[in-house]
């Protein structure tokens, strides 16, 4: 069986980031989101994994090949954002006749989906989805269930009325037979082709999709305040590690501080929280839920429930909370006059003040 890991797509609901970066590298307790669903394949003992790759793809492609994985990895180009079910159609050279999971490169699943892929790999099931029960289902595809049957027999993307309160979780167990869902169906209004209709198509053809629970929690970043929500989620199973240096400050809680990063001057540091490799921490407060980059300094500031990605520096800015804060950002208090905030901010940026 091979794994298809989707890492294509604009990400519109996280503009500015995602002008210069993939939305599926961004880092969730300083990790790339994309990382996690790649494990997740290789720990349910997938060794063949495509990732599909669009806007910003050489950056995805040197931050995968950054790591030696325990599978083979290929990158499969889709020339543009045309749907989940385009980017099976694109990746079939790679499919072959093999079974395969597709997993969406911005989902994170709390016990990750091994179980779920080992039974589907047993089955001779045409699809089996992944579904979890939600309490706002208007945000996304909705599946009408038999729980008797144990199959799904109805699914619509974002519906007008509510049709069921289960939703689809982005990682998909599919068959060959998909490819020929794939050639029947027409683009959908948003002119994508959907992975939804073309499951659809299986099932009104007589063939039978079956689905499972996800067990603990799943997350799909699409928008900030998720990618906050899956950083808390995540630091909340941190396992604590110092590899730096604590001078004259105190470090409580569960706190990862990464090699050559230093936290002194009488900095309080709140897990659970992770800092990276060569970052310092000067008379500084970091509360928990923090993510801090590489290379970051955080001077004269608190900070908390937030993620700071690399080279990010902030002095003196007060309190911070709730935010999501990119690369090599500088954010400080400066004493010109006349007095008042100096913005240079990307299209799409947001600020609260
Ligand atoms: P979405 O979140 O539906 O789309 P998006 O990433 O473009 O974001 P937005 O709606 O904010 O513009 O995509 C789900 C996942 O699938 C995500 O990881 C991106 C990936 N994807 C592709 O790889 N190719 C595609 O054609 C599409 C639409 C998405």
């Amino acid at each position: 069986m091979k794994g298809l890991v989707l890492s294509g797509g604009f990400g519109t609901r996280l503009r500015p980031l995602t002008y210069s970066q993939q939305k599926q590298l961004i880092p969730v307790a300083n990790k790339p989101i994309l990382f996690y669903c790649i494990e997740d394949l290789i720990n349910a003992g997938i060794k063949k994994i495509g990732v599909v790759v669009g806007p910003n793809k050489e950056q995805v492609m040197d931050a995968v090949r950054s790591v030696s994985w325990p599978a083979d990895i290929e990158f499969i180009h889709q020339d543009y954002p045309g749907g989940l079910a385009h980017a099976v159609k694109v990746s079939r050279d790679f499919l072959g006749d093999d079974k395969f999971v597709m997993y969406l490169g911005d989902n994170l699943l709390k016990g990750g989906a091994c179980n779920y892929i080992r039974d589907f790999a047993r089955s001779s099931n045409a699809a089996s989805l992944l579904i979890t029960r939600v309490d706002d289902p208007q945000e996304y595809g909705q599946a009408l269930i038999d729980e008797r049957e144990k199959i799904i027999v109805k699914l619509v993307e974002k519906p007008k009325e509510t049709l069921s309160n289960f939703t689809l979780v982005g990682i998909y167990g599919l068959t060959p037979i998909i490819f020929e869902a794939i050639d029947k169906i027409k683009p959908s209004w948003r002119n994508q082709l959907e992975i939804t209709d073309a499951l659809q198509w299986l099932i009104d053809n007589g063939y039978r999709v079956d689905y499972r629970m996800v067990e603990g929690w799943w997350k799909d970043t699409g928008k900030p305040e998720d990618i906050l929500e899956a950083n808390r989620l995540v630091l909340d199973e941190l396992r604590p590690e110092n590899k730096g240096k604590i001078e004259n400050s105190v470090v409580k809680g569960r706190v990862g501080l990464g090699r050559n990063s230093v936290v002194k001057d009488n900095s309080v540091v709140e897990g659970p929280a992770i800092i990276g490799e060569g970052c310092t921490i000067s008379n500084a407060y970091i509360g928990p839920f923090t993510s801090i980059g590489n290379c970051c300094e955080i001077i004269g500031t608190e900070i908390e429930n937030s993620i700071v990605m690399e080279g990010t520096k902030i002095v003196n800015a007060g309190k911070i909370v709730e935010s999501l804060i990119g690369k090599n950002v500088v954010i400080e208090k400066g004493n010109s006059l006349p007095r008042g905030g100096r913005f240079i901010l990307g299209d799409s940026s947001k600020v609260k003040i």
